[in-house]
């Protein structure tokens, strides 16, 4: 648009005047809990969460437990739902209980994690109680004190007010120091610090290598029983999809539309969320576009738009410096080659990082933050040869495309936009 001569623009004209694409657009935002009858199909992963809590109904001991399984498979939704209805059931039998759900990714430390979980009982409690004007309960520490705090607070309000507790650690693996919360938790009980029963919920998207880094002591206090959630196919995707159609308009999404979507999204791995993004943002470009229906075509125009979205989330919470090497990997495969060797990438990564003006890392740092990059599944790489004096020697390429992961990058650190100039990071994908 041209700025100069606004010829009798008004924002009024662009207000209410554009076609009526939806209807009810949380159905299609991936942060809206849905209903019951929103949730298609993992009956069976329903009844095995259930199963686990279900004691806590009956005033008795319930099982801790573990649910692995690749992002968009329904982990949040089903722990979140099913704790939610074993806590009303409790209350209908006379049972008081209650459950928290803490995201890692949001509270990634065990300070932050310890406050948010006081703080969503005390909230709860207070709201229900006043618990403000009681001068049986402390009140809430002052910011500062250390985790412990927290957690011992949390049990004098928990024994309390409780007889059974749900608590769901989402994306675990994120939490740092997540062995000294878990034992923390798992321990209170039987260390006769409550009399409440508590059940641990723990999700992660890292079955192998989160397993591995939980120590000794946590595993067998923690115990329970561990669930895999597999991803969906299309046709499941699609089911997903139509259970939502009414977040748009009558009439508006094209005849494959939703189809579409589901099929693009089971390209990569069966990611519901990637699915509802898909026909979310492709609503949002038949509306930029003025156009009346959302087609096909719309999904097609959204689909690097939400990869990139997706992925600048998943690296979101790697170190500055991984992104800054991402971001050299993937100007290095952007339509030349479809590897590059770490050396390779340490020489080009030494200039991006001058150019950002940040550190200049080492070689094995550089090194090991290409192994960071593969675990998260961002990249993958291949061992060659028997390395060099600089160290071992590996082949790296991308599991995206590689405009895909500029975007994603760019996205995560504005300087990088600067050395593009770009004005959003949306820009790279045109
Ligand atoms: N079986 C399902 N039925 C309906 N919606 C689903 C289902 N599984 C996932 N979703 C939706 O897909 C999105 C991603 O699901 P989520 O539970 O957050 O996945 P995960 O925690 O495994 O990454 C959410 O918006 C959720 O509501
Ligand atoms: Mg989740």
């Amino acid at each position: 648009m041209d700025d100069t001569d606004d010829g009798g623009f008004s924002v009024d004209k662009v207000i209410g005047n554009s076609p009526r694409i939806f209807r009810n657009k949380s159905l299609v935002s991936v942060g809206t809990v849905p209903d019951e009858e929103r949730i298609v199909g993992r009956q069976e992963e329903i009844t095995n969460v259930a199963l686990s809590l279900e004691d806590l109904i009956y005033n008795d001991v319930p099982d801790n437990i573990q649910i692995y399984g690749k992002t968009g498979t329904g982990k949040s939704l089903v722990s979140r739902h099913v704790s939610t209805k074993i806590s009303e059931r409790a209350q209908d039998n006379g049972v008081h209980a209650t459950n928290i759900y803490i995201d890692c990714n949001a509270n990634n430390t065990i300070t932050r994690a310890s406050r948010t979980l006081y703080f969503s009982i005390y909230d709860e409690l207070n709201e229900k109680y006043g618990l403000e004007d009681q001068s049986n309960i402390s009140h809430p520490p002052k910011r500062g004190v250390g985790w412990k705090t927290y957690t011992e607070d949390l049990w004098e309000i928990v024994d309390e007010y409780y007889d059974g507790l749900v608590i769901i650690l989402d994306e675990i693996d994120l939490l740092e120091e997540f062995n000294k919360l878990l034992h923390a938790l798992s321990r209170a009980r039987e260390n006769d610090e409550i009399d409440t029963y508590i059940s641990i919920v723990l999700i992660s998207n890292k079955t192998t290598q989160f397993k591995s880094d939980v120590n000794q002591r946590v595993k067998s206090s923690m115990g329970g029983s561990e669930f895999v959630f597999s991803a969906y196919n299309a046709e499941q995707l699609e089911n997903i999809l139509e259970n939502r159609r009414d977040a748009f308009e009558e009439g508006v999404l094209g005849e494959n539309t939703i189809s579409a979507a589901a099929e693009l999204a089971a390209d990569e791995h069966g990611d519901a969320r990637k699915a509802i993004e898909l026909l979310n943002k492709a609503g949002m470009m038949a509306r930029r576009n003025m156009d009346e229906t959302v087609t096909e075509n719309h999904v097609n125009e959204a689909r690097d738009l939400v990869e990139a979205d997706l992925l600048s989330k998943s690296i979101s919470t790697l170190p500055d410096q991984a992104k800054l090497v991402l971001y050299t990997l993937a100007k290095q495969l952007d339509g030349r080659t479809s590897t590059v060797s770490t050396s390779q990438v340490y020489d080009r990564y030494q200039t991006v990082a001058k150019d950002v003006e940040s550190n200049v890392l080492g070689y094995q740092r550089v090194s090991d933050l290409l192994d960071e990059l593969e675990f998260l599944g961002v990249t993958i790489s291949e061992r060659k040869g028997r390395g060099d004096r600089r160290g071992i020697k590996k082949d790296h390429e991308l599991n995206h495309r590689p405009a895909i992961v500029l975007a994603a990058t760019l996205a995560e650190d504005p300087r990088l936009q600067n050395l593009e100039s770009v004005s959003s990071p949306e820009d790279i994908l045109q």
